[in-house]
């Protein structure tokens, strides 16, 4: 089939490069010149396993190009997949002045019938919304269609070559049949939805993922008052099939461009129909509060941070990706700041973005583990790097000047630490 993706990010890209090595004729557009130069020359925005290899496989087959040509891209498609952005309005709201933007183009750019694919995340009633606008500024017939996204930020070539499912919300039958080709070699788990409900399921999956993640987060702050270990009652809880063992991991909260956002959007979007979402509010409190059991933890043993040296481990959200969206280190380091203390921060890839968005004279990034930890009043590792699990503890506590661990993703198991002569302080495990 021929695809034109409008939008190159996390979405947009990895979903034409896998519909490119599935067979597809596929056509990326872009209106950042630059970032369509650096793909046309085979280097990658983003940093995401397996990516790369893909596109250069591709590109060299003839399956995949780039480019910021949108007429013609649209022009020679059958599918147009829309996948650009719909960040947060300061509201919370989604900002959907971009995938307007970007329907209204396609709309001009057709020249015969087209099957929409909307692959951004929007508000429910949008893709209606771009079905009109489109009809509104074409004489073509159109076909709209809403196929949420699922991949995860890390993994995403993996998710997107292996979904769980395929949602295709259409009242079209043509977009339907299409799309069900289209996607019947990732999977034969496809559901059939009308649109609003396959806009709906995508901020419902997000907003669940992020109760459980806040669900377990309290109850890891119960365990460690009541003296119980939220790891295995993770895995005891995990084993009844009906609530499952993924999401189950406490830490310091969820960050990235995508629970923050979806959670504060459904909020809205409750709220737009005059129904408050109480329960996804606490969600989002939960989360904002629990990176701070962090700054907690360490004044607890360091008393004050005024004049203390902490080292930090890992700025990226999650570990995989040098994605730093809502990455729970800004505010932990803000924090650290705010209260006198000077921040040695490494992270494997993600030191550059993070650094273009914080920076001040006390604080130090550094090019390895072992440079931040060095002679630190205490450690905190926020992203649960492999390279980091590879450290044993021994070692930590030889580098640090006071031998204060603070685990903000249980990274280590109690019997590694125990006996190094850490001090160290896990997520609502007994220490
Ligand atoms: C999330 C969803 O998992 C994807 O299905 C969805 O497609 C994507 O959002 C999106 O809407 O585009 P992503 O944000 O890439 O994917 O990353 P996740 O692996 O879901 O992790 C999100 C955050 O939750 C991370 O900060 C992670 O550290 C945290 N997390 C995750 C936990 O604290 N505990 C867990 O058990 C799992």
């Amino acid at each position: 089939m021929k695809l034109a993706v409008i939008g190159t990010g996390y979405v947009g890209l990895v979903s034409g490069v896998c519909f490119s090595d599935i067979g597809n004729d596929v056509t990326c557009v872009d209106k950042m010149s630059q970032k369509i130069e650096m793909l046309q020359q085979g280097e990658v925005p983003i940093y995401e396993p397996e990516l790369k290899e893909l596109i250069k496989k591709n590109a060299e087959a003839g399956r995949l190009r780039f480019t910021t040509d949108l007429t013609s891209a649209v022009g020679n498609a059958d599918i147009v997949i829309l996948a650009v952005g719909t960040p947060s309005m300061p509201s919370g709201e989604a900002n959907l002045s971009y995938i307007m933007e970007a329907a209204k183009e396609v709309a001009l750019a057709m020249n015969g019938h087209k099957i929409i694919m909307t692959k951004s995340t929007v508000p429910v009633g949008t893709n209606e919304k771009i079905g009109s606008l489109i009809r509104g500024n074409t004489a073509y017939p159109v076909s709209v269609a809403s196929v949420p996204e699922f991949l995860r930020e890390g993994s995403a070539v993996r998710d997107t070559m292996n979904p769980d499912r395929i949602v295709i919300g259409s009242d079209c039958e043509d977009a339907r049949q299409a799309l069900a080709e289209l996607h019947k070699t990732l999977t034969d788990n496809i559901l059939f939805t009308d649109v609003r409900s396959a806009e709906m399921i995508k901020y419902a999956s997000n907003a669940f993922l992020a109760t459980k993640i806040s669900f377990i987060n309290e109850i890891a702050n119960i365990c460690e008052k009541v003296g119980a270990d939220v790891t295995q009652v993770a895995v005891g809880m995990g084993h009844d099939n009906r609530i499952g063992s993924s999401f189950l991991k406490a830490g310091i909260g969820y960050g990235g461009s995508c629970f923050p956002k979806d959670t504060e959007a459904l909020i809205q979007i409750a709220g737009h129909v005059d129904y408050e979402f109480k329960l996804l509010k606490s969600v989002v409190e939960v989360n904002r509060d629990q990176r701070f059991n962090v700054i907690r933890k360490l004044e607890s043993i360091l008393d004050t941070l005024n004049g203390k040296t902490i080292a930090i481990w890992g700025l990226a959200f999650k570990p995989e990706t040098d994605d730093v969206r809502d990455a729970p280190a800004f505010e932990i380091i803000t924090s650290l700041l705010q209260r006198g203390a000077s921040v040695k921060a490494y992270d494997p890839i993600a030191t550059s973005n993070f650094m273009q968005k914080l920076n001040s004279p006390r604080i130090e990034y550094c090019d390895s583990a072992e440079e931040a930890a060095l002679r630190a009043d205490a450690l905190c590792v926020l992203t649960e790097w492999k390279e980091f699990q590879k450290i044993s503890p021994a070692t930590i506590q030889s580098w640090l000047k006071s031998p204060n661990l603070i685990d903000g993703r249980n990274m280590y198991k109690e019997e590694e630490v125990a006996n190094t002569g850490l001090i160290y302080y896990s997520v609502g495990r007994p220490n």
